[in-house]
Parts: C-alpha cells; structure tokens; sequence
C-alpha cells in the first residue's frame, strides 16, 4: 500500500442533475435520468456500472426537484444489496462538485464517479474496473475514440503511450480520445476537488481534477477498444440509438444489458431469493421474467 493508499472501501457517487436542455421538451417536468432507454429508467445503466465495479456504497446527486423522483424509484438499495444515499446539487454548477456536495460522507475514501447518462458497454468491463477501483494511489479516467472529440475532456498520448495532456471541449482538439464519464479516484479526490476554483463558464471542472491528478503523473488513462460502446444519451438521437442499441443487444442474445439486479446477482450483492423476489414484482415484463430465469439458475 502506498502512502495514499487506503483500505477503505471504495464509495460510488452517480451524478444525475443537469438541466437536459438538450432534450427539451421531454426534460422540462422530469430529469433525463429518468426517461426511458428500451426497457428500463437510464440511470439503471451506469447504476450497473458502478456496480459492477464492486461497489456497495452509492450517494446519487441529484436536483432538488428529481431527487424525490430518484428515491421513489431506487428506495434504500436492499434489493439491490446496496446503500443508497441521496443528496441534492441546487444548480448544476460543475461535475467535480460531486465531490464537495459529498465531502463529509466520503471522508478520505477512494471514490468512482459515473455520468447518469453515460451507457458504457465493454467486454471486461467489470475487471478493468474493479482494478480501479482496488489501486491504491491515483486516479484513473477511461478514453475513447470518437467522431466528434470537441465536445469532451479530450486527453492527447506521448509516444510512449502516456498521457500527457487532457482539455475540456478544445476547439482544435489534438486527438479524437474523449474521456468519458466514468472516474475513479483514490482517498485525496475531496482535498483536490476542495482546491478547485469555477472555470470561465462557471463550474468545478473535472478535466480540472483531472489535470491534477495528470501533474502530479497519478493520472491514469485507460483506453477503450472498438468492441465497446460508449453513448451518452444526451439528445434526441443519441437516446434513440442507445435505446435500440439495448433491444438489438438484449433480443439477439437474450442476455439483460443495464439490469441492475442481475448485476447485484452476479456479484453476489443478493441471492437467488432476493432476485426473484424483485423478479416477481416486474413478472408481466419480459425484464422480469428474464430475472426470474436468471434467479432460477436459467439464464
Ligand atoms: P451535460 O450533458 O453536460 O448537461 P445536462 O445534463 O444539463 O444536459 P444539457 O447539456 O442538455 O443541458 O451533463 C452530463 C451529465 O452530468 C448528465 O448526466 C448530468 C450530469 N451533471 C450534473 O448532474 N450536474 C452538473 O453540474 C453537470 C455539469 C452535469
């Protein structure tokens, strides 16, 4: 263990203000977080995800007026096997205040941070994260290659494969790696987070943490392959597709993609008993009745 490391559990938070101006008017009364993607609400994506990175320890951040909504839908955790706690973010002032709005109740824990539009499908996904999640010391972001970078954190690679800088939304961008919304940090991310100061547009920055991180050569940069997907369904098109990209993977296969539950399942967060139970409540869903299999050794 290094001198920053901690044996703390590493906590979640998931992210899910935002005023979705991008998906006016189906934002306008309820938080995109919410809105559905194929079969299930999108915050049961990166819910997923970062549980399948290990962790048991989850704070959900949203406004004031959808955090009521968020606990309707999710209550405590027990059915998931987690803990959820909630706490609201007034105005979406920055990403990196996640980590001052949860300051006293991640004390010096390592933390990962997603996106709650952010939809990242990989094979292996769940070992590369929970490798992240157990490093003792840094932070690490994952990249991936896209059409339009300048929209991003945009992190630009040394020949040896280093990363060597990272910019919020270039707009000469010196490479197409866009960092997604999926973080992990060790037990000094309030600290850093505490020193940051709003940016030109007003908010606590994350590719300014990142940067910290990044000068101090604690930055680690994982790169996502072809085989994976990342969408962030941020507007119209991009909902859309990732809704149909969900029903192609989930009818073609017959294997759940964003399920939470089985998610708990597998890690062995709940038993079999557990998931029928839930299982049961959705049984007129072909969700449901595909946990049900599931819980019964079928699936
Ligand atoms: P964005 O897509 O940058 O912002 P938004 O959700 O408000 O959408 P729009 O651009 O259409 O107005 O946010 C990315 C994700 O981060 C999204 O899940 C919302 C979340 N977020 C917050 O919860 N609080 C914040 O302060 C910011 C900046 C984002």
């Amino acid at each position: 263990m290094s001198e920053h490391g901690s044996a703390k559990p590493t906590k979640g938070i998931l992210l899910a203000g935002g005023s979705g101006t991008r998906l006016h008017p189906m934002t306008l009364a309820v938080s995109k977080q919410l809105l559905p993607v194929y079969d299930k609400p999108m915050i049961f994506y990166p819910l997923s995800t970062l549980m399948l990175a290990g962790i048991r320890d989850i704070m959900i951040i949203s406004t004031p007026a959808d955090l009521p909504l968020f606990r309707r839908l999710l209550g405590d955790g027990a059915d998931m096997g987690v803990t959820f706690t909630y706490r609201e973010q007034p105005a979406p002032d920055g990403i990196a205040q996640a980590f001052v709005i949860a300051d006293d109740w991640l004390d010096d824990s390592p933390c990962g941070l997603i996106l709650g539009d952010n939809l990242i499908f990989a094979d292996h996904l769940g070992k590369q994260m929970r490798a992240a999640a157990t490093r003792p010391s840094g932070a690490t972001v994952f990249a991936y290659q896209v059409r339009d970078p300048e929209r991003y954190g945009v992190v630009s690679f040394g020949e040896d494969g280093h990363a060597i800088d990272i910019v919020e939304k270039p707009t000469e961008p010196k490479s197409n790696w866009a960092v997604t919304g999926l973080y992990f940090y060790d037990g000094r991310v309030r600290e850093y987070a505490r020193s940051l100061r709003p940016s030109p547009r007003g908010e606590l920055e994350i590719t300014d943490l990142n940067r910290l991180y990044l000068q101090s050569d604690e930055l680690h940069v994982q790169r996502l392959g072809r085989g994976c997907a990342w969408l962030d369904a941020g507007m119209p098109d991009s909902l859309m597709q990732a809704g149909q990209f969900v029903q192609t993977i989930q009818s073609r296969q017959g294997l759940l993609v964003g399920s939470p539950h089985e998610v708990a399942f597998r890690m062995g967060f709940i038993d079999a008993a557990g998931l029928e139970a839930y299982a049961r409540r959705m049984i007129k869903t072909e969700l449901g009745q595909a946990l049900m299999a599931i819980a019964h050794g079928e699936g």
